[in-house]
């Protein structure tokens, strides 16, 4: 099967011109003005912009979490990106503190295996590193092909690590060519704050957001980046929020250190003022809180300084009537809110619409750093010849609004619902496979493939 994109406006990280793009099989194997080549299928994409498949680096899908499970599973969380024009997620495993590191493998390939639409692969959460633990390290990245390690700062008493297993999991990772990704946030300030506001009777969402301050989220991201630095294993702050944090890193650099940082959308668009609003406030918590106007300024601007690389989503979707299980005591509201098929969109519509960021920086954070970063570069997150034909058809003018009604992911609500944005996702294709087109979804459960990953290292 061969298909031929016809003049679209082709960006990448770094270009910007109109040209056809011929595909076969699942590769992109010419690009060139007027390409003189029959094909199969020709799809016309004149006016509009033809930009990689999107890469979301932080997604949870079907995850047992807070005594419930997350309410997209492998397939409706993958085909709902697709809709939003990401073609590739990273989901976590999560270990048991007690059992190994493949027992959590095994548990998640029984729900992920032969039920993605789009592709996907792992990071490995460690949340008890032993002797054992230590031994598997090198055999996720040299044979899984799972080479980003996953660690919680927080969440004390089920996902939290002491520093001690820190120093000695980064000293094991950098070892074996593999990178650190981090939920950098105080536990115990966390947890004692938690309970204080309970023990007042202070249990409404807002509390959440007052249990978790800059503060918590400022110190863990500097701690971390100082344990990187002396192990000297690549690091990656996942859902940075705030401007201590990315000063932190800010600092780190004048000692010549590289840290890797994402944002997620929520973080950009979104502020703490939607806690004040009783019970409703719930579909927005999640961890790290939402933070203030000013943070938000400062996540643009690091996206700019090259210090934030990525833009993902944290998509941890939960009903409402999961939202419930917390409403008479914020530490028992399920921690996630969905943004997965939604985040293509919204980015451009509110960063490179606005004059945020450019379209070369949009593709960037978007699709090509997630692939360079997590060793997947150039099949992934790019437009030339070689590269997997992951591609995004995308009308720059299209309005639309963002709404629980229409979307395609398993939540009964939204988090952006009346959300007007300019831009739309028209045709996605998977590998070479038209995807999405004309609002319908052609492929099927079990298209979607585990994709191994490369070692990564500290330069991209
Ligand atoms: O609230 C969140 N972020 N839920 C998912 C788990 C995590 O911390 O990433
Ligand atoms: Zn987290
Ligand atoms: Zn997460």
């Amino acid at each position: 099967m061969s298909t031929l994109i016809k003049n679209g406006n082709i960006i990448t990280a770094t270009d910007n011109y109109v040209a056809d793009i011929f595909i076969e099989g699942e590769i992109i194997t010419a690009i060139g003005k007027n390409l003189n080549v029959k094909a199969d299928k020709e799809i016309d994409a004149a006016g509009k912009l033809v930009f990689p498949g999107g890469i979301d680096p932080h997604v949870h899908l079907d995850m047992p979490f807070m005594g419930t499970y997350s309410s997209d599973n492998y397939e409706t969380g993958t085909r709902a990106a697709l809709y939003g024009g990401t073609t590739m997620v990273i989901d976590f495993i999560l270990q048991k503190q007690g059992n190994s590191l493949h027992d959590a493998l095994k548990e998640w390939q029984s729900r992920s295996d032969n039920n993605c639409v789009g592709d996907y692969s792992f990071h490995m959460a460690v949340t008890d590193f032993n002797d054992d633990t230590k031994k598997e390290i090198k055999v996720f990245i040299e044979q899984e092909g799972i080479t980003s390690f996953k660690t919680f700062m927080a969440y004390k008493g089920a996902l939290m690590i002491d520093d001690r297993q820190m120093i000695g999991l980064m000293e094991e990772v950098k070892k074996h060519g593999g990178l650190i990704n981090v939920h950098a946030t105080n536990g115990d300030m966390i947890d004692y704050l938690t309970q204080k506001h309970r023990g007042e009777g202070k249990l409404s969402p807002l509390y959440h957001y007052l249990s978790q301050p800059e503060i918590t989220e400022a110190e863990a991201s500097e701690r971390f980046v100082d344990m990187a630095s002396y192990t000297g294993c690549p690091g990656y702050i996942v859902h940075l929020t705030c401007e201590g944090a990315l000063n932190a890193v800010r600092n780190a650099t004048k000692r010549n250190q590289k840290m890797f940082v994402e944002t997620c959308i929520q973080y950009l668009l979104l502020d703490a003022s939607l806690y004040e609003q009783n019970f409703e406030g719930a579909k927005w918590v999640m961890s790290p809180p939402l933070r203030e106007k000013k943070d938000q300024q400062t996540l643009w601007a690091g996206i700019n300084q090259g210090l934030v690389q990525v833009v993902a989503t944290d998509h941890c979707p939960f009903k409402w009537e999961q939202k419930l299980m917390g409403k008479d005591d914020f530490s028992k509201i399920p921690n996630g809110h969905p943004a997965i098929e939604n985040r293509m969109e919204l980015l451009f519509s509110e960063g490179v619409v606005k004059n945020k960021i450019t379209l070369n920086k949009y593709v960037e954070v978007a699709c090509t750093n997630p692939a360079k970063i997590f060793g997947m570069f150039p099949r992934k997150g790019t437009i030339a010849v070689g590269s997997d034909a992951d591609i995004v058809i995308f009308d720059p003018n299209e309005k639309h609004t963002l709404s629980a009604t229409t979307h395609h992911m398993n939540v009964d609500y939204s988090g952006y619902e009346g959300w007007e944005v300019t831009g739309k996702v028209k045709t996605v294709l998977l590998r070479g496979t038209v995807a999405i087109e004309n609002n319908e979804c052609y492929i099927k459960k079990g298209f979607g493939k585990f994709i191994k990953r490369n070692k990564v290292d500290n330069k991209i």
